[in-house]
């Protein structure tokens, strides 16, 4: 029999060579070769002699189907971002950067599901049992039945795991500390990071437990090793949140039992994590209405509006090129709108700096935004403050012409719910309210620009008849 030949795995991108170089060829990285055993993993093709295939029925598409069985936690902003409880027998990758939470929300849940009489074991792989159960006592989670073990071995994880009565919920934290006997490269490479989750969803596919998965997040925001453990669990989930701010924001990325789109938002506080039922209150906090360059968003996120205030500032450069910052926002959408502004607005931006940020760390993923970042733009730029109780929501096409979006009433709602009075949105919007006091329609950006520099005009005006 020819011998195994052995493999070169590049650690970022998971791309097989047959010799070690110093590029990978898939994805570019250098030096993220490492040599692995390719019969070591599971699934990594035919071992020995292959058996022979025994033919499975094949079925229809119409039929019965049956509801996903969900365990719900209790904890609302969790169950939301899971699209209503974990499903049984699935497995969940929460990923998220190190210290953001996820074994402080991870530890709740567990408290949360014991509390309801579920068997729920926690896997710890990082820290050491006693450090665990400190957590749990801060957590008021210790008096639970939350049964605890610390261990990396796949295997003895799974026997352990098989023994007694079949747990409904076991979390693994995490899975970059998982090693397999079966695999022979060393632990943290790609080879054993698979063998350990596939092991790892096996047992919860055959045994209807819900696996939850701990994952950590590289400098680039990936889920550290391969996405291919994006690819292999049923949702993923990241947790994210900036270190400055208390609270954090569980985002779905995808999910085969439920919606992508829905977010859950907590709070951090000293006994851990706390839910945030009206995330818009959370983000208008420390608003400071009456300085120019800041606009309020009507943002949609899932099912729910959030309201977020975005700030600009618009500043004479001092340098040879003009700098653009942005955070919270995609900076290539920023570009388009400063070409908008220069191209059909007569906005000349090109000797200004242009910094933009999102207040309270939010990150703002929807094109509806447009109208808010331009609003604040031009506020900036004019130096002249924004109505205090007007919220800005609408996208921007090249032609600078103003665009509806999706889920106007909504948005409308959630301001008029937070006292704002007013809203600047494009013109022909759908399902607009009956009466609609207080709302500016502009058929495109140039409006929008006429109607902030004419209330600067007007704020001239009253000055010089003071
Ligand atoms: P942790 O859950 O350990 O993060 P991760 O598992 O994602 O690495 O949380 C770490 C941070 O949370 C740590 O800096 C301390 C803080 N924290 C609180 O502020 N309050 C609490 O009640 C707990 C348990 C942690
Ligand atoms: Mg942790």
């Amino acid at each position: 029999m020819a011998r195994a030949k052995t493999q070169f795995i590049c650690q970022n991108c998971g791309t097989a060579h047959s010799r070690w170089v110093g590029k990978c060829d898939g994805c570019g990285a250098w030096n993220t070769l490492v040599e692995e055993d390719p019969m070591g993993g599971i699934g990594s093709g035919p071992g020995k002699a292959a058996k022979k295939g025994r033919p499975v029925a094949l079925t229809s598409l119409s039929g019965e189907i049956e509801e996903a069985p969900r365990i719900p936690t209790g904890i609302n902003e969790l169950d939301r971002a899971t699209g209503g409880g974990f499903v049984r027998g699935s497995a969940v990758l929460i990923g998220g950067d190190p210290g953001i939470g996820k074994s402080t929300l991870l530890m709740q849940a567990a408290a949360a599901l014991s509390r309801r009489g579920q068997r729920v074991i926690y896997v710890s792989g990082e820290e050491a049992v006693a450090q665990v159960r400190l957590r749990a006592q801060r957590l008021d989670a210790a008096e639970t039945d939350v049964l605890l073990a610390a261990e990396t071995n796949v295997e003895d994880i799974i026997a352990t795991l098989s023994e007694g009565k079949r747990p409904d919920l076991v979390i693994i934290d995490s899975i970059q500390t998982l090693w397999s006997d079966t695999a022979d490269s060393a632990p943290g490479t790609v080879t054993q990071l698979r063998t350990g989750v596939q092991a790892m969803i096996r047992f919860a596919k055959q045994t209807g437990t819900t696996m939850v998965l701990v994952g950590h997040v590289t400098k680039e925001g990936q889920i550290a090793g391969p996405r291919l453990v994006e690819h292999m669990v049923d949702a993923v989930l990241y947790f994210e949140g900036d270190r400055g701010h208390h609270y954090r924001i569980l985002r779905t990325v995808k999910n085969r039992f439920g919606p992508t789109d829905e977010i859950g938002v907590f709070e951090m506080s000293d006994k851990g994590l706390r839910e945030v039922a009206n995330p818009s209150e959370l983000f208008l906090g420390e608003r400071n209405a009456a300085s120019p360059g800041a606009a309020v968003f009507a943002g949609m996120e899932g099912t729910r509006p959030v309201l977020v205030e975005v700030q600009a500032l618009v500043a004479p450069t001092s340098l040879g090129t003009a700098r653009r910052a942005v955070v919270g926002w995609d900076s290539s959408r920023l570009a388009m709108i400063l070409a908008v502004l220069e191209a059909h607005c007569g906005v000349r931006l090109g000797q200004h700096d242009v910094y933009l940020n999102v207040a309270g760390g939010y990150r703002i993923a929807e094109p509806a935004a447009d109208m808010a970042i331009a609003a604040a733009l031009v506020s900036s730029l004019a130096g002249v403050a924004l109505p205090a109780d007007c919220v800005y929501f609408g996208e921007v096409s090249l032609s600078g012409a103003a665009r509806p979006v999706a889920h106007t009433a909504q948005r409308l709602k959630e301001a008029e719910k937070l006292g704002f009075a007013s809203a600047v949105l494009p013109s022909s919007s759908p399902d607009l309210p009956k009466g609609g006091r207080g709302l500016s329609q502009m058929e495109s950006l140039p409006d929008l620009v006429a109607l902030i520099a004419g209330s600067k005009l007007r704020q001239g005006q009253q000055e010089a008849a003071e």
